[in-house]
């Protein structure tokens, strides 16, 4: 009100300076507008310019000055084209800036975000700042593991720095928002992008979101080299039907509580600023036109003040899935479900105005959404700081410590899934052949989703082996064949190298491009070819050590009958040849256990560690012709160190509802080599209203334990928090009765009384 008042009494008063007095009337009026425009010119700054003012107060002063285009706008996110450097952002620099509120895909050019953010602040009326958002999934332009990788080094640090650095590096050149994490619970390793989450268990996905939200956000979003977070896709996604991407999922509301919302109640909790939208259908209502999920969980039970964006073209969407008839109506329920920001499909821009004459939306509601971004805006401390400071790429990416935490990351997320005869570590070896497609490779390493990773920033695997063993051994390489396809000219040679090395590293998997959004594969084999070609090498009679790399479980039932070790790397980031090097040589201990089962087939998909018993016991429910286990279970990983558990104890056999209980239990490293052990700490309800999984997450923790030395690992046992469970309303209970306490092969009883 304010503002528009000193517009009108400044415009106002220049006739007067022009003009003779007619009369009284008009003379009294004139002075009454002058002594408007005095008063306006000495008034003090606007409430919401007041950086010293409580952000509410800002957000109410705002939003009562602005027009409902403006308020509109705040709830567009624009796509202007493939931002890039090289195509001028899309043209978003001669663009209007009151065309944009918030801009997706910006990246890599502080000066660019700051020509465009001055026109927003200095040329618009209310000078609101621009919020860029870009995906940084798993890092900027240092490159962390895939996130599921990160998942398996049970270190929620990891994720905290691996986070932390991808924020520096973004907020470097211009990025205000990623939308990561994505903490979908996976259970179907054909869908490409489990990858993006941390793996089956809710409880691990939940502890590794809260650890990635801080490193991103860390106490203070407004703090330099800090971003927004975003969590998504809100939720379920994963369930997509037969692992197919953006299809129907069906989920009952005990499995959406108990294994899909977790993890998002833990984000919130966490004070992530945004939530994203997902693609899916759940039973029948599409994600994106939720109610019941966008308003009635995450703003009424959750309380979560910051705002949710669509997933991308999300909104329009649902006149695909059978929802709204055209983009009028899919603006209107996506809206009312709970979405504030419409991310690329403008449909918002393009129909509120109508809606609202019509009485579709309200401008209460509009004043509500707007308020929520405008809260991340000023959370993020946009109005005060809305530039970028611009730093030469040396003083921004690739930093000595983001390289470290790269390499370490990389380390504590390779899982050590065989190693027959103590092949590995490698040593006293003095010709070593390094072969397969991911051998001599740079590409595959930084996956998808890899924001600003360049291929050329990564360490191959042949650079990291020949930097490793110089000096001791030689290392000769041939690819032996492609990913796919069924040219074999190249085995010879490969077989070659083999025959004239003392053992044989095998580079193999899936490569990059095969995993992450729209890359669902109906199989989760690794290519014949590849297959072929490591029976070839297995021929030789040479020891084999394969480094099997994917975005997946994959099966692995061929490299396991021709390899005596099988190191498996994930997509392991920018320091991914040091990491394995380091690893095969023993200079490194490998730490990392599955976050993921590992089918032997893709016939025994969905296969997760904690389903819920079946009904016959003993040799029935079984399959025909394969077995009901895994290949790999979820927490499986080998280490060169050798850990022996004591007996676990608990602290009583009884427990109040209200009381405190817990168990430990001492691991002794009985090896010569210092080691890194994850205790997992189980739990099962044996008989309860609604059935329990037969073994539910409840804590992890990793230790340092040196040589012949021991540790000791506890479980502190909330009852409600630990052994409760929630029912399909999201109401929390706790039964009295029995409880399993399980660590390692071991169970305890207790009773909750
Ligand atoms: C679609 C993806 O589902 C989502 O994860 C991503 O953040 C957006 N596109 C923006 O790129």
């Amino acid at each position: 009100m304010l503002e528009n008042l000193t517009y009108q009494t400044i415009t106002l008063s220049f006739p007067f300076l022009n003009t003779k007095f007619i009369n009284m009337k008009k003379f009294i009026y004139t002075f009454l507008i002058l002594l408007g425009a005095a008063s306006c010119s000495s008034e003090k700054e606007p409430v919401y310019k007041d950086a010293a003012a409580d952000i509410e107060d800002r957000i109410e002063d705002l939003v009562g000055r602005m027009t409902l285009d403006e308020k509109i706008l705040q709830l567009t996110q624009s796509i202007l084209g493939v931002n890039t450097v090289e195509n001028n952002f899309g043209g978003a620099l001669d663009k209007i800036p009151s065309e944009i509120g918030s801009l997706i895909y910006f990246s890599d050019d502080a000066a660019a975000r700051n020509a465009m953010q001055k026109k927003a602040m200095e040329e618009t009326r209310l000078g609101i700042p621009i919020l860029f958002g870009h995906d940084v999934i798993h890092g900027y332009r240092t490159i962390m593991p895939v996130p599921l990788a990160q998942a398996c080094s049970w270190d929620p640090e990891i994720v905290r720095l691996g986070s932390e650095v991808a924020a520096q590096e973004a907020s470097s050149s211009g990025v205000d928002w990623t939308f990561s994490p994505m903490v979908d619970v996976a259970r179907d390793p054909r869908w490409g992008r489990v990858m993006e989450g941390y793996g089956e268990d809710p409880y691990a996905t939940s502890v590794y979101c809260q650890a990635a939200v801080k490193g991103y956000q860390g106490d203070d979003m407004s703090q330099e080299s800090r971003i927004a977070a975003c969590l998504k896709h809100f939720a379920g996604y994963a369930a997509s039907e037969a692992g197919m991407d953006y299809v129907y999922t069906e989920i009952s509301d005990q499995t959406l509580w108990d294994t899909y919302l977790p993890p998002f109640e833990a984000g919130v909790n966490a004070g992530v600023a945004t939530l994203m939208s997902a693609f899916h259908n759940i039973s029948g209502t599409p994600a994106s036109a939720s109610h019941y999920l966008l308003t009635e969980v995450l703003k009424e039970k959750w309380q979560h003040d910051g705002f949710v964006v669509s997933d991308w073209d999300a909104i329009k969407q649902l006149i695909n899935q059978g929802m709204a008839a055209d983009g009028k109506e899919a603006a209107e329920i996506a809206f009312n479900a709970g979405i504030e920001m419409d991310m690329a499909d403008n449909l918002y821009s393009e129909n509120f105005k109508e809606l609202l004459d019509e009485g579709k939306i309200s401008m209460k509601q509009i004043d509500e959404a707007v308020s929520r971004i405008l809260r991340v805006k000023f959370r993020l401390g946009l109005f005060e700081n809305p530039f970028t400071e611009e730093k030469p790429e040396s003083e921004r990416y690739l930093l000595p410590r983001s390289l470290e935490i790269a390499e370490n990351a990389a380390v504590e997320s390779c899982v050590l899934l065989k190693n027959e005869g103590g092949v590995l570590p490698l040593k006293d070896v003095k010709t070593i052949a390094l072969v397969g497609p991911i051998a001599d490779n740079q590409w595959e390493h930084i996956s998808n989703w890899h924001a600003r990773g360049n291929h050329e920033d990564v360490i191959s695997i042949l650079q990291g082996m020949t930097e490793e063993y110089k000096g001791q051994a030689r290392v000769i390489t041939a690819p032996g064949c492609d990913f796919d396809g069924d040219d074999k000219s190249g085995f010879n040679e490969a077989v070659r190298a083999a025959r004239a090395a003392d053992v044989v590293v095998v580079c193999m998997g899936h490569n990059g491009g095969w995993c992450g959004e729209n890359h669902s594969r109906s199989t989760i084999e690794i290519p014949q070819i590849q297959e072929d070609l490591i029976a070839a090498l297995k021929a030789t009679g040479k020891p084999v050590v394969a480094v099997t790399s994917s975005g997946r479980p994959i099966d692995l039932r061929e490299v396991d009958a021709n390899a005596d070790a099988i190191l498996h790397i994930w997509h392991p980031g920018t320091r991914a040849g040091y990491a394995v090097a380091g690893l095969l040589s023993g200079r490194y201990n490998p730490s990392g256990k599955l976050a993921m089962t590992f089918p032997y087939s893709t016939g025994q998909i969905p296969i997760y560690y904690n389903r819920r018993p079946r009904a016959r016991t003993g040799d029935q429910g079984f399959y025909e012709d394969i077995t009901n286990e895994p290949m790999y279970p979820f927490g499986y990983g080998l280490s060169y160190s050798k850990f022996e558990y004591s007996q676990m104890t608990v602290s009583a056999d009884k427990v109040a509802a209200d009381g405190k209980l817990y168990a430990e239990v001492t691991v002794k490293n009985v090896s010569d080599i210092d080691g890194k052990e994850v205790v997992h700490w189980y739990i099962n309800d044996p008989y309860s209203r609604i059935t329990r999984p037969a073994k539910e997450l409840k804590f992890f923790e990793k230790k340092l334990i040196k040589a012949g030395e021991s540790e000791t690992f506890r479980f502190e046992i909330d009852p409600m928090r630990d052994l409760g469970y929630v029912n399909s309303k999201g109401e929390k209970y706790l039964d009295k009765g029995e409880y399993r306490i399980m660590v390692g092969d071991q169970t305890v009883s207790v009773n909750v009384i």
